[in-house]
């Protein structure tokens, strides 16, 4: 019997309430970093990269680090035992002997979620293909909080690969709580956001447009969130040469945007921005890293139980269960972890059950059962 712990997949796992005192929490950091340098002394931190990473893995560890904690864990999945065929499950089955609290990164979709499922401590999505990114959009929205003294009431145009990038997924969904976001979605036609989040937005009543255009959308922004095409996704190549190129942003584009606009990109960057935006003071994608740290520190602090307990009152409410459906339908998404992870359930949640559709569990694909 797994012990009840939380963990993060999705950045709805936090409530607004929460991630609003995560925010203070980080400001509190910044203001005086060396009063939180004991707060995680003898905890540990598993960081479980079974994909590349830069940013995500190395700002988990220094920040655990600059809490007092240790940190253990693989940056390849060649280097752990995943490259003899062990599965997630069995692997957090282990290391969740080891440590306090797990980072994990995957490529397949749903990931995170079957490990949360085999977990003694919390987990942390640091990234499920092309699904889910929760602290990323922590960072995110950090740099938002501090560059434009709020969240709410701003145009936000998100640019690029709006299919693949797990990073738009989850800053869309978190932005989706906050009053007056107008979206302006800039992709080629072949990267559109799935349809999935977009059927979730006309329904929520969100304001937003479509456009190929950058040029066009840019006058009428206040943040402008750049991604990169994300090849690693694609499965066919040649399909990634014919729009690895879709945007770049240079300093001319941006003699027509506003001169507070707030310049944003999870980075790794390929193209996407000319390096000569970077001396512009509009940028903020370095930014982004340093207020990730601080993100991940407030993060773990809280998912440990060590900030006060008055500020752990704020818990998402609880979704009404809808009706389950397991046995045969096969989910069509073939980045699914239910694709590769032995033993696992096919799973879905009734998301129309009149229309026969319903939603895997693992990776969000939405599939029609006759
Ligand atoms: N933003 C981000 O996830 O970067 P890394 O892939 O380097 O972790």
């Amino acid at each position: 019997m797994k012990k009840d712990v939380r963990s993060i997949i999705n950045i709805l796992d936090l409530s607004k309430e929460e991630i609003e005192l995560l925010m203070d929490t980080a400001d509190e950091i910044e203001k005086d970093p060396a009063a939180f340098s004991e707060v995680c002394r003898h905890k540990q931190l598993a960081t479980l990269f079974f994909e590349p990473s830069t940013r995500t893995r190395l700002s988990f560890e220094s920040a655990m680090l600059s809490l007092g904690g240790s940190v253990l864990g693989f940056s390849s999945a060649n280097s752990s035992s995943a490259s003899k065929g062990e599965s997630v499950a069995d692997t957090i089955e282990v290391v969740s002997n080891y440590a306090d609290i797990i980072a994990m990164r995957h490529p397949r979709e749903g990931a995170a979620y079957v490990a949360s499922l085999h977990s003694n401590v919390p987990v942390v999505n640091a990234g499920d293909g092309g699904h889910f990114h929760p602290t990323q959009t922590m960072a995110d929205l950090l740099t938002i909080r501090r560059k434009k003294g709020r969240i709410g009431d701003i145009t936000v145009g998100i640019c690029g690969d709006l299919k693949y990038g797990r990073t738009v997924h989850s800053l869309i969904d978190a932005l989706q709580r906050y009053e007056g976001i107008r979206y302006v979605l800039i992709s080629p036609e072949e990267l559109r956001l799935p349809e999935y989040m977009i059927e979730k937005l006309a329904s929520e009543g969100a304001e937003y447009t479509e456009t190929r255009d950058l040029e066009t959308a840019i006058p009428d922004l206040d943040v402008l969130y750049m991604t990169r095409i994300q090849k690693e996704r694609f499965l066919d190549e040649a399909e990634y040469e014919r729009l690895k190129n879709s945007y770049v942003l240079t300093e001319e584009k941006l003699d027509a945007a506003k001169p507070d606009l707030c310049i944003m990109h999870p980075l790794p960057r390929v193209n996407e921005i000319s390096v000569r935006v970077d001396e512009d003071e509009r940028a903020c994608y370095f930014y982004q890293t340093y207020c990730g740290k601080q993100m991940r520190m407030a993060l773990i602090m809280y998912l440990l139980g060590l900030t006060k307990e008055d500020e752990r009152a704020h818990r998402p409410a609880g979704k009404v269960p809808a009706k389950m459906l397991e046995g045969s339908a096969r989910c069509a998404n073939p980045a699914c972890i239910s694709v590769t992870e032995q033993e696992l359930p096919q799973s879905f949640e009734a998301v129309d059950e009149a229309a026969g559709l319903y939603r895997c569990v693992y990776c969000d694909e939405i599939i029609k059962i006759k």
